[in-house]
């Protein structure tokens, strides 16, 4: 008997970074603060819950359009329009559940077997293991260390073959905080419509962005016919355990990805959507507000970390992560993280855990947790990096 097919112990990401050792860790009773996870620490605003509650006590208990609620497509069309210059109508939309889900259809409908496509590193290393399961072989570009992780579509040329299928965009990205700039897109796009590419956008954190313009690759011109744009209600309105997403793209590409959806969830739950209609027409205020707490504590996160030893951290533009570069200490990352782990007490991720571009950096989520979490955090950090050997006062 063959258990399990190749298919599964074919993937190679095989860890869930820092997390798995954190678990022994606090089993052995230490107090740990969580900074490895993007799980937004704000509770989902009420108009939000209420709207499920609602459409629950309504009766919205039965199946669904299997794109998802006609009112909730229409809602999201709208939204595409005016927040992302994407005309899909409530034709180019399928609700999903989370990102995760969207990013698995999308890569499931565009990839036959050894088809190649291109990640940015640092790259979301979720995104590998979907790659891999479609059958795909994830292909790494780097992105420009030496200048902010920029994107050198040059180094991306570099790395297209007979084979390449679809490059990944993460904008704005999760690790680095970058949001790419027009021209950044527009030298994607080039190369995409040259060599007649796919491209697979993860917009997760459009709304979660303190400085610079958020710009959907789709709505540079010849975008729209190969771009699949990836969305999701769980960063920006804090709804990560709601499982609600969509993918956008061109009607006709739709039903593809609807032939796995059917067949893997059959749909996202009737009156789950209702909330993500009230998050999507309901004034901004409460979005607004967390992104406004989240920019608080980056601007803290920042200022501290710069302060320490061995440490420089650039401000992200975006997100809820500060990729601190710590080459300084003369450690590598991993040995960082670790101890951060074992002797600060405060769990972040290796920066190697998204790729070689991701060496000497650790990321630190300060979404997580509340501000005096995030202060207890960086003073723990700021003792730990302090005490290293060489530590000179950088003050
Ligand atoms: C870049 C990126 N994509 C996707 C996800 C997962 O999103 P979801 O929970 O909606 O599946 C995350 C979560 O951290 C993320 O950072």
């Amino acid at each position: 008997m063959k258990w399990p097919a190749n298919r599964i112990t074919n993937t190679s990401k095989k860890s869930f970074g820092m997390f798995e050792k954190a678990l022994a860790i606090e089993a052995a009773g230490h107090d740990l603060i969580h900074l490895e996870f993007g799980k937004p620490h704000h509770d989902t605003p009420q108009h939000i819950k209420d709207g499920a509650i609602a459409a629950l006590q309504a009766g919205k208990v039965h199946y669904s359009d299997l794109r998802g609620e006609p009112a909730l497509r229409a809602a999201l069309a709208a939204k595409l329009a005016a927040d992302n210059a994407i005309h899909v109508g409530p034709e180019g939309i399928l609700v999903t559940n989370g990102l995760t889900h969207a990013a698995y259809l999308a890569f499931m409908a565009a990839l036959d077997e050894g088809d190649e496509v291109i990640l940015l590193d640092p790259y979301y290393p979720q995104h590998i293991n979907k790659i891999e399961l479609a059958g795909g072989v994830p292909v790494i570009a780097p992105l420009d260390r030496a200048h902010g992780f920029a994107i050198r579509a040059d180094w991306i040329e570099h790395k297209i073959t007979a084979r390449t299928r679809m490059i990944v965009l993460v904008n704005p990205s999760n690790p680095t905080g970058r949001v790419y700039t027009r021209a950044e897109l527009e030298a994607v796009a080039e190369l995409a419509i040259q060599h007649d590419l796919l491209v697979l956008t993860d917009e997760v954190y459009e709304h979660v962005l303190y400085d610079g313009a958020h710009i959907s690759i789709a709505s540079l011109p010849g975008m729209a016919e190969r771009t699949l744009s990836l969305f999701a209600f769980t960063k920006a309105y804090a709804m990560d355990g709601w499982r609600l997403g969509y993918i956008a793209a061109q009607p006709a590409m739709i039903p593809a990805m609807l032939k796995i959806a059917m067949n893997d969830v059959t749909h996202v739950n009737t009156f789950i959507q209702y909330g993500a209609l009230a998050a999507v027409t309901a004034e901004q205020d409460s979005r607004d507000a967390m992104v406004a707490d989240d920019r608080r504590k980056r601007d803290f996160v920042v200022q501290r970390m710069n302060q320490m030893p061995g440490v420089t951290c650039a401000s992200p533009e975006a997100t809820i992560y500060a990729f601190a570069n710590i080459e300084g200490t003369g450690k590598d990352s991993t040995s960082i993280a670790l101890d951060l782990l074992e002797k600060a007490h405060v769990v972040v991720e290796d920066g190697s855990f998204y790729g070689v571009g991701g060496r000497g950096h650790i990321r630190i989520c300060f979404g997580s947790e509340p501000m005096p979490r995030i202060e207890q955090a960086m003073d723990r950090l700021s003792t730990y990096f302090n005490a290293l050997p060489n530590a000179g006062d950088k003050a």
